[in-house]
């Protein structure tokens, strides 16, 4: 650690960013443009910089950013090789709906990088693509029904937005929305994460109780970040071939994070549909549903695929660009080696406090957990909004929600500034009890 890392952090105002908030929320629904955002503390930062992995601030201070747009940003902001490819393509065509080669070469590389791919769909968010998945499962098996997990997250559409709730259990999906429709849910079957016997028991009842598909994040990455059992994905695979069941697996967190080749290539289970979103455009918007060729080409016999934006030009530069930075030798080496540097160090400082807060972490992804099993002392509900707004006022920008991006572009010196600010925050939370 240089002498550097060990000054006292100078304070961020942040008040042009508090301004920034109160004259969005004027004319812009909650003064945010995805909901979750209004929940950074003590208010959404307004950034007008991004490079690396670091961001500026309305004020021109300069931030560490674990944020890294939610994910996709896994080669950083503005990666000099993303930035050439969608300058390329910028002046020649933007849209066009019409056919282009990135369509193709974008689509080989993320079938190269994902073992057992065959095919590829392009839509544009998480959200979409979770959507086609569902569709072409309910069309190859002529069934309904999609089993999901107590907390899982797959977008915020009406059809699986339910039993997203820390209480939740699973009984009958509910509603995670106001205005949501109930009738969109209940096609759900909503159980726990990890439980193989109610897997066995659910999915041995597939036929007469409709179930098209099993959609399972492979890591809970909304649920505090909860790897898979030994055994309990290779499990899924049984029971979803024996019983007639696609099995899906969501990795619109995970893709490209936990391994290139996504959970396939960590957990050595070939899903029959995979989703994709986030890191695989390295910043830019686009997503794709990925797997099996017979699945897929329904799209040629009645499954409708629709979308303007679908496989955009500018998108699909980004996301082959990425996938090149992705793929060169070393990247996942370096990423896996500041990653693991970023949880040791960040976990001693969270061993100082009483209820022994943990990190989860897989790959360049990793999650806050309040409190240890073993921990007698319960930790404070709001302990990471007061965590996360310590770290914001001294220049470290992390999610309300406890997950925790790194990328290529994070250095081994960025952590360890991160680890002295945590520390401040840490001794300030002991002090004031
Ligand atoms: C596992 C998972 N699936 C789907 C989505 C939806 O993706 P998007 O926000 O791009 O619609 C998310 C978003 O966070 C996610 O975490």
């Amino acid at each position: 650690m240089s002498s550097s890392d060990t000054q006292p952090s100078s304070l961020r105002s942040l008040d042009a960013s508090r301004m920034a908030f109160e004259r969005a929320k004027l004319s812009v629904g909650g003064g945010v443009s995805s909901g979750m955002r209004a929940a950074t503390k003590p208010h959404p930062l307004f950034v007008t910089k991004a490079s690396g992995a670091h961001v500026w601030d309305l004020d021109g201070a300069e931030f560490i950013d674990y944020v890294m747009a939610w994910g996709p940003s896994i080669v950083g902001h503005s990666h000099p090789h993303v930035v050439d490819a969608v300058m390329e393509v910028v002046p020649r065509m933007q849209m066009v709906g019409m056919g282009h080669t990135l369509e193709y070469e974008a689509a080989e590389l993320v079938l190269d990088a994902v073992p057992g791919a065959e095919r590829l769909l392009w839509t544009n968010s998480g959200t979409e693509a979770v959507q086609i998945a569902l569709r072409l499962a309910r069309a190859g098996t002529g069934r309904s029904k999609i089993v999901k997990f107590v907390r899982s997250y797959h977008g915020w559409h009406d059809s699986v937005y339910a039993s997203m709730g820390a209480n939740n259990t699973a009984e009958a999906a509910v509603p995670s929305s106001a205005g949501q429709s109930l009738n969109a849910i209940r096609d759900l079957i909503v159980t726990e994460f990890n439980d193989i016997s109610a897997a066995e028991r659910i999915l041995s009842e597939a036929r007469e109780r409709d179930i098209a598909a099993v959609l399972i994040d492979p890591i809970m990455s909304n649920a505090g970040l909860i790897p898979p059992a030994p055994g309990y994905l290779e499990r899924l695979r049984e029971l979803c071939d024996e019983y007639g069941v696609v099995l899906v697996f969501d990795q619109v967190i995970s893709g490209f994070r936990i391994a290139r080749g996504g959970a396939t290539e960590r957990y050595g289970v070939t899903p029959d549909l995979s989703t994709f979103g986030k890191a695989i455009a390295g910043g830019f918007s686009q997503s794709a549903v990925v797997g099996n060729a017979t699945l897929i080409d329904q799209v040629q016999r009645g499954v409708s695929h629709a979308g303007t934006y679908n496989g955009n030009p500018v998108a699909l530069a980004a996301v082959k660009a990425t996938q090149e930075v992705l793929a060169e030798p070393g990247v996942f080496d370096r990423l896996e080696e500041v990653s693991a540097y970023f949880e040791s160090g960040i976990q001693s400082v969270f061993d100082r406090l009483p209820f022994r807060p943990t990190l989860s972490r897989v790959g360049s992804f990793a999650a806050f957990v309040p409190q240890s099993a073993g921990s007698i002392v319960a930790a404070p509900e709001d302990i990471w909004d007061r965590i996360t707004a310590g770290a914001l006022a001294r220049g470290v920008a992390f999610l309300p929600t406890g997950k925790i991006f790194l990328s290529t572009e994070h250095t081994l010196a960025d952590v360890d500034r991160t680890v002295a600010v945590l520390g401040e925050v840490v001794d300030e939370l002991v002090h004031d009890g």
